[in-house]
Parts: structure tokens; sequence; C-alpha cells
């Protein structure tokens, strides 16, 4: 394990010890043994993690095809929108989410934030909505809680824009940054299913309760959904804690890391391992 790897454990709420055996005397070389331990449970390092079970297909409400129903709490006319939605360009996309005023966040907003990254990527990490810098910037996680989930990225080897994509549940800023309500989410979902259909991911990484309910169509625990594979139509999900509230709960980035180890072994295709 290099240096700059040990900080990002250490950054992702890991104790590194430094074990070194007692040197040995007589006829044996005087010898030493360093060997890195991580500890802190409940850690899973990689190399020993448990085997993911098995999970029963949980239902996600696929990614939405063209013209297919919506929840029923959806006014006129939404059916109409999402089809068209579902058939637009990456440049008709970002036009569309600019102009937008299907509900009420597009009234503080200074610019919608469609998302960032590389559009051939194959991971897509979705968070909730901007908060005030993103909103300054026109870019996802840009604030405080970007920085960790660049640590994030950085802990298993991705980077922003490389191979990455980022968007959010909702692209305009909830006032004061609270929770998007469920009709804003419902009114952004097109634009984040027709971001799936276009990037088509090889693994799409929910960051908290926001983005597993736009995404997945559920209200559970994210202790409860967390380390379990879950599908968008083609491309499995995974869930985490979003990058802010691990921020709030430290002692929490451990199972963030054992969930970004778990999406890594996922894209090695070997998810139990
Ligand atoms: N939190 C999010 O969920 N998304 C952002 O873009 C920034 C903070």
């Amino acid at each position: 394990m290099n240096e700059a790897h040990q900080i990002l454990l250490q950054e992702m709420g890991y104790t590194l010890w430094q074990l070194r055996q007692p040197q040995v005397t007589g006829d044996m070389p005087e010898q030493e043994c360093r060997e890195t331990v991580v500890l802190e449970s409940p850690v899973v390092p990689v190399a020993v993690a448990q085997p993911v079970p098995e999970v029963p297909a949980p239902v996600a409400p696929a990614v939405v095809p063209a013209g297919a129903a919506e929840p029923a709490a959806m006014p006129p006319g939404t059916d109409a929108r999402a089809a068209r939605i579902a058939r637009m360009d990456w440049d008709e996309l970002a036009r569309a989410v600019q102009e937008c005023r299907a509900c009420e966040l597009c009234k503080q907003r200074q610019q919608a934030v469609l998302g960032v990254g590389d559009r051939q990527a194959d991971w897509l990490f979705v968070g909730e909505g901007p908060g005030a810098e993103e909103d300054a910037r026109g870019e996802p996680f840009v604030g405080q809680a970007g920085k960790l989930l660049d640590a994030m990225l950085a802990a298993i080897g991705l980077r922003r824009g490389e191979n990455v994509y980022i968007a959010n549940a909702v692209k305009c800023r909830p006032e004061g940054n609270r929770t998007p309500h469920a009709d804003e989410m419902a009114a952004c979902r097109p634009f984040l299913m027709r971001q799936v259909e276009l990037l088509q991911p090889r693994i799409m990484v929910l960051l908290g309760k926001a983005a597993v309910h736009s995404v997945l169509g559920e209200d559970k625990s994210l202790a409860s959904m967390r380390q379990k594979l879950f599908r968008a139509g083609e491309v499995p999900v995974l869930v985490t804690y979003h990058p802010a509230y691990l921020l709030r709960n430290l002692p929490e980035k451990a199972k963030a890391w054992e969930d970004l180890c778990l999406a890594r072994r996922q894209m090695q295709g070997r998810p139990g391992n």
C-alpha cells in the first residue's frame, strides 16, 4: 500500500496500524516484519471482504421507457413530457434542464445543474441536488461534500470526469439545502432517467436517500439497502451514504468504504469476493 492510498484510507475513516514483530535473536538474521493492518470495526478490508448475500432482485422501477406510465400523482401532460425527454440527445437535454419550469425549484436557482463528467463513463454517481456552491458554479459536488466525494472516488482509483459521471436527483437547488420533495424529484426524474439511458453506465452508485427514492422508488433506510445489488433497467445499482451525511457522521465512512469496495468488485465481476 503506498502512502497516497494510506492517506485516502485514513480520510475514509480507517485507522492504520503498523505491526512490528519482535526482533528475533540467535542464529537467525535480525529481521523486521512490517505488516499494514486496516482496523476499525466493522471494517472489512477489501482482500477479506464478506461475500455479498445473493439479493433477491429488488424492485427498481426501471429506467422509464418513452411513453411509460408515470405515478398517478403526476400532473396532466407528464407522460408526454417524459416521452419528449426520453428522446432527447445530450444537447437537447442540457437545454431542457436549463429552461425547465416543471417545479417550484426553478424559482430560486441561479442555474440548473445537469451533471458533470465523461459521457461514456462506466460509473454513474447520483446525489441529491445542488447546494449553494453548485448552484453558483453549475457543477455537482463542488463544495465540502464534493471534496469528500472526490476522495472517495480516488480511494477506489477513480477521478471525477474520467470514466465517471456525477449527477443529482434534482437539477435545481432546494432552498436552504433542504431535501427535495417527492414531487420535485418526480418532476426531475425523466431528466435523470434520460441521463442514464444516454450514458448506459456499467454501474450506478446512489448517494443517499433522495437518490434512492428517485431511482429505486424506495424509502427504506440506507442501512437496510446498502451492500445489496439492485437494478434500474439493465444497470446494476448500489446504495451508499451521502458524503454530506458522512461529514456529519464520521464513523459511517467505514461503511461507505465497504460499499465502494463492493461497487469496485461488482465492476470487476467478482461481487462476492
Ligand atoms: N450534494 C448533492 O447531493 N449534490 C451536489 O451536487 C452537492 C451536494
